[in-house]
């Protein structure tokens, strides 16, 4: 079977590059702005948004393009009461979208911003967080539907949430504190052995997320590639 170039653009430690990976379909190469010595696959520290004009201009070759903007200024975290630190955080999303639009390669965007083309949650895959996603997919379309697809969660997350003790099935993998998921809990639950980094976990997609988005968006490249040889 063919495989393919997929760049995984804002990489972190690879939770979404490693899902690629494993559909046995891509193989990803990373870029971040900080090294991400844990990532798992070739890596390269440098700016995402320089890294789609190079895609654009030809000096970079890939078939397939991922890209995790920050997503600080937008996530849940920074609602309500910590709406005020939002703004210390860049937002590449726009920019991304403008430029991986320009490359005219299938691309998949995940961050709260994007366009719910599909959206994932551990239950899905049977995983120890909830962890909802929105992907959006640039220049491809698969089939989904959140009313059909999504699962009914089996319980509640761990933790408190106003100064009430919920327990549950799944670990909160984000934040800091006693009620928190440990380095090891996130680890079992989202399927990342390969960084023990509290941040670089608490970033991460679970694998299992993009394996489904990479098993769909291998079958739209196996159609184009046919269709340019035929
Ligand atoms: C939300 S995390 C990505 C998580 C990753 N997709 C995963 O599943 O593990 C965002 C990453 O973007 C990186 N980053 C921030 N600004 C960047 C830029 N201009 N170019 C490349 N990477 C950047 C951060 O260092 C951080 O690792």
């Amino acid at each position: 079977m063919k495989t393919y170039r997929i760049a995984d653009l804002y990489c972190c430690a690879g939770g979404a590059g490693w899902g690629y990976y494993l559909t046995g379909r891509f193989y990803p190469e990373g870029y971040d702005i900080v090294d991400r010595p844990n990532y798992p696959c070739p890596f390269n520290r440098a700016d995402a948004i320089e890294t789609l004009r190079r895609i654009i201009a030809g000096d970079i070759v890939v078939d397939a393009v991922h890209a995790s903007p920050p997503c600080q200024s937008k996530c849940t975290l920074n609602k309500g009461t910590n709406k005020r630190f939002a703004f210390n955080y860049a937002d590449y999303y726009d920019e991304t979208k403008e430029l991986m639009d320009a490359t005219g390669l299938p691309g998949v965007i995940e961050n709260p911003s994007a366009r719910p083309d599909v959206v994932l949650c551990g239950e899905m895959f049977g995983l120890g967080v909830l962890r909802h996603r929105k992907f959006e997919l640039v220049n491809w379309t698969t089939d989904f539907s959140y009313k059909r697809d999504h699962v009914k969660h089996r319980g509640r997350v761990r933790g408190y949430r106003h100064g009430e003790w919920h327990d549950g099935p799944y670990i909160a993998a984000y934040g800091n504190g006693g009620d928190k998921g440990t380095v090891a809990e996130m680890q079992e639950a989202m399927g990342i052995t390969w960084t023990d980094v509290r941040e670089e976990l608490t970033e991460a997609i679970p694998p299992a997320y993009t394996k489904w988005v990479g098993e769909r968006l291998a079958v739209h490249l196996d159609a184009m590639a046919l269709e340019e040889a035929a």
